[in-house]
């Protein structure tokens, strides 16, 4: 039976994949290149350095390590002028509803997010409390689509894989809960998301009666 839930952060409690993506181009625009919305989707899910290294690589950019480091730390102060613009109604579609569904069947929550400035943001969306565990980028060593971030939330939990359901929006997400051996949930487009079990626009399409019964029919 499932009895722990992880889910991402960026796109999939907030919005703040956008945020990413808009300082992401702000930056590459600056060395004199563009960063297409196509593009952008490799990106998701992976950690600011290895995101970095992939842009000026797209942009056939050489930079020194000094520089890489500066230019990801703008990056980041961009990233966080965004970020401190948010409040709870950033919280995308269908969250709270699927969270208090979640509570009222006891199910425990983690958080698993690449992201070092996670905490920032659940404290900003008032979600902080909402989660039983929070894996973030501050406590993991590799990257998704390695599965440590999902691994570690599920032992935090005392919950085995085969009792964790993942919801992602990134593909490198989706390939980290599968390579973890655990249940992965589309949020977003199911012709880019290929990998997951199963695809919604968001959690507001999503019961989690639902989840439910397609992990019972997917582990019988
Ligand atoms: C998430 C996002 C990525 C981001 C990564 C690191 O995985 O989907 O777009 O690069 O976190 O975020 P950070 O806030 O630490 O730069
Ligand atoms: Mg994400």
């Amino acid at each position: 039976p499932i009895k722990a839930l992880l889910f991402d952060l960026d796109g999939v409690i907030v919005d703040t994949a956008i945020y990413h993506y808009q300082a992401w181009r702000r930056m590459a625009n600056t060395l004199g290149f563009d960063i297409s919305e196509e593009f952008n989707e490799q990106l998701k899910g992976i950690s600011r350095t290895e995101s970095l290294e992939i842009i000026l690589a797209h942009g056939g950019k050489t930079v020194s390590e000094e520089q890489k480091l500066e230019l990801a730390t703008r990056k980041n102060e961009w990233y966080l002028e965004l970020v401190s613009q948010m409040t709870p109604a950033n919280i995308l579609p269908g969250v709270p509803a699927f969270f208090e569904a979640v509570k009222a069947a006891q199910l425990k929550t983690a958080l698993g997010s690449v992201s070092k400035n996670a905490r920032l943001i659940l404290e900003r969306i008032g979600m902080l409390d909402d989660f039983d565990a929070i894996i973030d980028g501050t406590k993991i060593t590799r990257g998704k689509p390695d599965p440590e971030v999902f691994l570690k939330g599920a032992a935090e939990l005392g919950a085995q894989p085969d009792e964790c359901v993942v919801f992602e929006d990134a593909v490198a997400g989706i390939e980290a809960a599968k390579r973890g051996d655990m249940l992965a949930i589309g949020i977003g487009d199911p012709t880019v998301l290929t990998q997951a079990d199963l695809v919604v626009p968001s959690l507001a399409q999503l019961t989690l009666e639902r989840v439910l019964t397609l992990s019972a029919v997917g582990r019988p």
